[in-house]
Formats: structure tokens, C-alpha cells, sequence
């Protein structure tokens, strides 16, 4: 199934983003909001998903089509590296180091994003925390870049909000945790600028804010190659 919202390929002057492991789009609306023309590509169907979305297996779909993109994103699935799953004792494939040979196969600039407990598996990430975008949840990510792109990340914020309890309604000056099933879809909507998103979405998501900003890095850097080219 493929279906758009925004531009067909080409049409515009928005350079052309793949979002691999899209889920509801968090990672995509970001580089969208930085100018790109983003497709997303996710094995389940995701009729949340805010932008032009193919379903299908992302590796299959980089290694056919990832050349005719100019940036490419990929959100792989992290439940191998969660502490949840080892200690239920449940394995998951490594789909990060067929998924980086893939992605250099493409010869675009690249960027794999996963949970900290993945850091083993990532090749010199950088982290992004929400605290330094102005939400009121602390959410690290790492993101691995590759194709010759690199990215500046804000300076950390210390942790100093004091944390709602889990499962319970944030309080006045609290943080909280948007895992598990976290109460506040609303205001987490609202937090992480996700309006379109559920729960499970939400859970999921990469923040629109961090790939705005990595987003902004790319079309700087794909400038640079254009004038040198
Ligand atoms: C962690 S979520 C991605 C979150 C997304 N980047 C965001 O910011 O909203 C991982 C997604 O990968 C999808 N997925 C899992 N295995 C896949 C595969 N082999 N090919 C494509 N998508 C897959 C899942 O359906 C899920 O939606």
C-alpha cells in the first residue's frame, strides 16, 4: 500500500528523505518540518502515518530504492536491546549491522537512531535529550551517522525536574516518562508536538524536534555537496 499527503516525488524543490521503521511518523514529521519530502516505510500499516508511507520491509526497500533518495533515516525496532525482553528471556535479530551495510551501499548520507541500551551495537552515536528542546520529559536517543554526514547536538540539560511516579498524572514542575502506558496522552501529544499520534505511536517516537534539528544539519550538508559537486 502507498499512499501521499504532500508533494509526489520530485515535483518540488525538497530534497528527497527515506524514513525507514517510520511507526506513526515522529522521526519523519521532523524532517519534514526541516524541508524535505519525506516517504515512510513500515512493515505494519500505519494509517496515522502524516506523510507519503510505503508498507514494506525497510531493509528489502533501502537496498531497491535507498539510491534515489538524497538522506536517508532508519528506526529499527529496539526490542533486542531492551532490559524487558532479556530478562523475559526473548531474542530479536540485529538488524543494525545489515541494516548499516545496506545503508552505505546506497552511497547517501545516513543516520541510524536507536535506544541508549543499543549503544553496544552503534558505531560513535550521538545522543539527543528532550530537555533541550523545551519538552517536560527526559528521552534519550542515539543517533549514528554515516555517508560522510555528522550533526552538532544542543548542550545536554542537566536532569534537575523532579520525574512523575510512573502510571501516575504528572504534577505541577514534574517530568514524565512517555513509556509503557503512561497516562497523559493529551498532554504528551502536546509536549512532543505529536497531535496526530496514539499511545503506542507515542511510546515508540522519536521526537519531531530531534530530527528537525538533524534535519536542518542534512540540507546544510547536502548544500555543501551540491556546490561542490
Ligand atoms: C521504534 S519504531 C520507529 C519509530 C519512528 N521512527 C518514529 O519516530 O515514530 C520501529 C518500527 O519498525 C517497524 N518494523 C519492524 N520491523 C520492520 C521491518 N523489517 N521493516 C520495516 N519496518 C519494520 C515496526 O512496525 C515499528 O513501527
Amino acid at each position: 500500500m502507498t499512499h501521499r499527503t504532500d508533494n509526489p516525488r520530485g515535483s518540488g524543490h525538497r530534497p528527497l528523505l527515506l524514513d525507514a521503521f517510520c511507526c506513526q511518523g515522529g522521526a519523519g514529521m521532523g524532517y519534514h518540518r526541516a524541508g524535505f519530502d519525506v516517504t515512510g516505510v513500515d512493515i505494519a500499516a500505519q494509517p496515522r502515518y502524516p506523510l507519503g508511507f510505503h508498507q514494506g520491509e525497510a531493509l528489502d526497500f533501502i537496498r531497491a530504492f535507498g539510491e534515489g533518495f538524497d538522506f536517508i533515516h532508519a528506526s529499527p525496532p529496539c526490542q533486542r536491546y531492551s532490559r524487558a525482553q532479556k530478562i523475559q528471556g526473548r531474542t530479536h535479530p540485529d538488524l543494525i549491522a545489515p541494516l548499516r551495510e545496506a545503508l552505505e551501499a546506497t552511497g547517501r548520507p545516513w543516520v541510524i537512531e536507536n535506544v541508549e541500551e543499543a549503544a553496544p551495537e552503534l558505531r560513535d552515536p550521538l545522543t539527543l535529550c528532550a530537555g533541550a528542546f523545551g519538552m517536560r520529559t527526559y528521552r534519550h536517543r542515539l543517533f549514528e551517522t554515516g555517508g560522510g554526514f555528522t550533526f552538532t547536538p544542543p548542550a545536554h540539560q542537566a536532569h534537575t525536574a523532579p520525574l512523575a511516579k510512573m502510571g501516575r498524572p504528572r504534577r505541577a514542575g514534574e517530568f514524565a516518562h512517555y513509556v509503557g502506558n503512561f497516562p497523559g496522552v493529551a498532554e504528551a501529544r502536546a509536549d512532543m508536538r505529536v497531535p496526530w499520534m496514539s499511545r503506542d505511536g507515542i511510546r515508540e517516537c522519536v521526537p519531531p524536534a530531534y530530527t528537525e534539528h538533524i534535519g536542518r544539519a542534512a540540507r546544510a550538508f547536502l548544500n555543501t555537496q551540491a556546490v561542490s559537486a
